[in-house]
């Protein structure tokens, strides 16, 4: 490779100033914004997207710093024309892309910085431990082992069942204004989140998603049931043990509704069950009423289910390609199934947490977003880490926060208040919309001088202006996993890695992190005062 050659580039990082690109070889380098063409280019984020693959010219190496220069407008006419019959044709060129961009194995779609944790964990520390909790998860010996399919889910999931859940999503979505998805905890929270992260808060996709089954609130359910009296909806009910009562309450109601409005032969077709593969008041139902019915495994539980039917039939019916989610999940496993604390970052974030609690004796974990789409995505973490090591009077309070937005309330606490917590941050880097601050003849409101910025620029000073007053003026402890930007493949990578590193700190505070016997204690005493027989 050399100065001259034209080369193809896939773009990792789009920033205001140009376009980050790897070469097929891995060496990477800068596309500067003023390289790209004569013409001024108003809004890079709208005109390039992650994945894509230019054709550029090299104009500088710098091997000292393993760095290179392109350039598109440098390209002259013949140039092109040589390289692309040098590429046999233009057909030769597309089918070298297609399969560049098939293999891409990814790998460094997130990435973990330590930078603002002032008292990180001593890794040597570690080594050893993790090594033997790795071993046992994989070998399945640890407590809770009969709950760890997930572990190689992304890699084993039933592949009849997701073509199943596809061509039966797409059913949904050509003949339903709203599918309702019915269910409460685990068999919600991740299809939620999922949703939002990918679809944005407004979404105005042709099927509209609607919740129920997680609440017993009678206002809820009497605004969501007046809502549905005049729409055509689809039900997908989701519980593994088939007699949660939220769900199943909302279930019989809505079933009683559509069958008022369509009849009951035609709610056959409208509505999906996900549930166990053979137990549970769901299955036997489903099993007589002739639903279509999808199975969650035995072997996972309800907060490591997002990347089973739990959580794929809501997104395919969302319109999100799930076999990207399961790619993302399947590079997250073969990336983090690796013991050595030095070069995994899913263990090294859980050795942190651990250490926080353990060492610096911190009792919260608040996970922070900048993106209001992904709170939902701190719901789901919030169920995850609380549900799975909140028990035997040990355990981190996972809490969460949403920037800037409660850097207005809750940032008065976290800078100054008692030092009970250390912060979390998903940083997305690229979101997938920009906007710039237009330019006021008048300035009354002093803003010029973010005239022609975009918001995700401003946002990223406060993130960072916000990083510097936490971790230091505030000592405040900052982890914080940078994404690239959020799309299905790297929100696939990210439930993985966060489920990894659950387990990992769950068994390093040495507990079981896939039962959950403190939830049975306020439904025995529901069922009590409800006068269900045997309570
Ligand atoms: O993680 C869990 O196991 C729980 O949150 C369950 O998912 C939740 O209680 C719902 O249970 P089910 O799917 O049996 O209705």
């Amino acid at each position: 490779m050399k100065v001259n050659d034209l080369v193809l580039g896939r773009i990792i990082n789009i920033k205001p100033y140009g376009l980050f690109l790897e070469l097929e070889d891995g060496s990477r380098g800068l596309l500067h914004i003023s390289e790209i063409s004569n013409k001024y280019i108003s809004n890079i984020y709208s005109r390039f997207y992650i994945n894509q693959v230019l054709n550029v010219k090299i104009i500088k190496i710098d091997k000292d710093k393993n760095f290179i220069n392109f350039t598109i407008k440098g390209i002259t006419k013949e140039e092109r024309s040589l390289y692309e019959n040098k590429m046999n044709g233009f057909k030769k060129l597309e089918r070298n892309i297609n399969y560049w961009i098939e293999h891409y194995k990814g790998g460094d779609s997130m990435e973990l910085d330590l930078k603002y944790v002032k008292n990180a964990a001593n890794l040597k520390d570690y080594e050893e431990s993790v090594k033997k909790i790795n071993h046992m998860i994989n070998e399945k010996t640890g407590k809770g082992n009969d709950f760890l399919g997930w572990t190689t889910w992304p890699r084993d999931y039933n592949k009849e069942e997701v073509e199943r859940i596809i061509k039966k999503a797409q059913f949904i979505r050509d003949n339903f204004e709203v599918l309702v998805v019915c269910g409460i905890g685990g068999s919600y929270l991740g299809a939620r989140a999922a949703i939002d992260a990918l679809k944005g808060l407004r979404n105005n996709d042709k099927i509209e998603i609607v919740y129920m089954g997680q609440t017993f609130s009678s206002e809820y359910i009497y605004d969501e049931l007046e809502y549905l009296k005049n729409k055509n909806f689809a039900i997908c009910v989701i519980s593994k043990s088939g007699t949660t009562t939220e769900t199943s309450v909302s279930f019989r109601l809505l079933k009683e509704l559509l069958e008022s409005k369509i009849g009951k032969e035609k709610a056959k077709d409208a509505i999906v069950a996900v549930t166990d593969k053979e137990k549970g008041a769901l299955k036997t139902l489903s099993d007589q009423e002739g639903y279509e019915t999808y199975v969650l495994p035995d072997d996972i539980g309800g907060r490591y289910s997002v990347l089973t039917p739990v959580g794929l039939f809501p997104m395919a019916v969302a319109g999100i390609d799930i076999k990207k989610v399961l790619k993302g999940a399947y590079d997250s496993m073969i990336k983090y199934d690796n013991d050595d604390i030095y070069t995994n970052d899913c263990y090294k974030y859980a050795v942190n947490r651990f250490n926080e609690y353990e060492n610096n004796k911190k009792s919260v974990e608040m996970f922070i977003t900048y993106e209001p789409k992904l709170v939902q995505l701190n719901e789901w973490l919030k169920q995850l880490f609380g549900e799975s090591e909140g028990k035997e009077d040990k355990g981190l309070l996972p809490d969460s926060a949403h920037f800037t937005t409660d850097l207005h309330s809750l940032g008065q606490f976290i800078q100054e208040g008692t030092h009970i917590l250390f912060e979390t941050v998903l940083y997305v880097k690229n979101p997938s919309k920009d906007i710039s601050v237009p330019h006021d003849e008048e300035n009354l409101d002093g803003l010029n001088y973010l005239e022609g910025k975009t918001l995700s620029y401003i946002n990223e000073k406060a993130f960072l202006g916000t990083l510097d007053a936490h971790s230091n003026s505030g000592n405040v402890d900052n982890f914080v996993l940078y994404v690239d930007k959020m799309d299905e493949y790297n929100l696939g990578y990210l439930f993985y890695f966060f489920m990894r590193a659950c387990a990992m700190s769950a068994y390093l505070l040495k507990i079981n992190p896939f039962n959950q016997p403190g939830v049975e204690i306020y439904k025995k005493n529901m069922f009590h005062l409800l006068g269900k027989k045997g309570y």
